[in-house]
């Protein structure tokens, strides 16, 4: 038997559903039920019917999986799959930023732990962040953002109006640069240039289209245009290759790749499916005041 027959197997026994992010590995993204965006993956893990969780992605991914399905069991083949970003603010920090500000309303980046989203009101993902922060300013127009200072400078400009901020950012957006873009374009001059609202206001400046991960595979479906630069990091190139066999795509920088996100391999998911680990579990009392937030996040999808 091959190692995804296995896989496949044990999956049916043990009633587990595999989630993927569109940063996985290939051959993750192959044997996964569904890959898909911050955003998708979090609904798909709330409206599951599988006992059996295995998240194919980040620490805050599987954490946030765990909140919205709380009596499944929910396992992250690579206990250090996280993400830096995530690690920039904890409690400690958000709760000091709260007090300097205590009007304020907190909305998070769902790219943060679930005790940092405990103390939020509010949790969002790239793909609508914009739009909660529009109905969020009608109740109050001091907003904290954490920890993405990229992605709330993004949508304070959409919005014209100032966050206060927190100086987290992801280390694989910020380091495409300008100059990548600027070469990229002379290389490729009838490519659309599309990047993820996590880079550098340098960087969406400069794009055609800016746009959550799921955004950006579906913006290359339907476009008319047949090449495209992708400013984000480079795993979802697989995906967009694969559902667009005819058009082309170039890594807007082939140093854009999360280590984090290619820790988990074929034999992790099936060390995984057949030992139950690793298994998430949180404190109770922080699933449930973390819980509020999300639900406000899918709700706003
Ligand atoms: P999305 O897939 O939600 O756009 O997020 C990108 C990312 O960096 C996840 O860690
Ligand atoms: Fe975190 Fe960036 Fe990796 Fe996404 S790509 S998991 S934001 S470090």
């Amino acid at each position: 038997m091959t190692i995804t027959e296995k896989i496949n197997q044990l999956k049916k026994e043990k009633n587990a559903v595999i989630l993927a992010h569109n940063y996985e590995l290939p051959e993750i993204q192959d044997i996964a039920d569904f890959v898909g965006d911050s955003l998708g993956l979090s609904m798909e893990a709330a409206k599951t019917d599988a006992s059996v969780i295995v998240f194919c992605g980040v620490h805050f991914m599987a954490e946030t999986a765990k909140i919205l399905s709380p009596q499944k069991t929910v396992l992250l083949p690579e206990k250090d799959a996280g993400c830096p970003m995530a690690d920039m603010i904890d409690a400690a920090a958000l709760k000091a930023l709260q007090s300097a500000h205590p009007g304020a309303i907190t909305m998070c980046y769902v790219n943060s732990s679930a005790a940092v989203k405990a103390l939020c009101d509010y949790c969002c993902t790239s793909a609508n962040a914009l739009k909660m922060a529009e109905k969020i300013l009608p109740q109050n127009n001091e907003i904290i953002f954490v920890p993405d200072q990229y992605l709330a400078r993004y949508v304070s400009a959409q919005l014209r109006h100032d966050f206060i901020l927190w100086e987290g950012y992801c280390p694989i957006h910020a380091e495409i640069t300008p100059e990548d873009i600027r070469k990229a374009r002379s290389l490729h001059p009838g490519a659309k240039v599309i990047v993820h609202p996590e880079c550098k206001p340098s960087i969406t400046a400069l794009a055609d289209m800016v746009s959550s991960t799921e955004g950006m595979a579906r913006y290359v479906k339907n476009s008319t245009d047949s090449e495209f630069i992708i400013g984000t990091e480079i795993g979802i190139i697989y995906r967009m290759q694969k559902e667009n066999p005819r058009k082309t795509f170039y890594p807007a920088s082939d140093k854009a790749i999360c280590a984090d996100m290619k820790k988990i391999t074929l034999e992790r998911v099936l060390w995984s499916l057949e030992n139950l680990a690793y298994e998430i579990t949180l404190d109770p009392e922080i699933a449930a005041k973390a819980e509020r937030s999300i639900e406000r996040m899918l709700q706003t999808a």
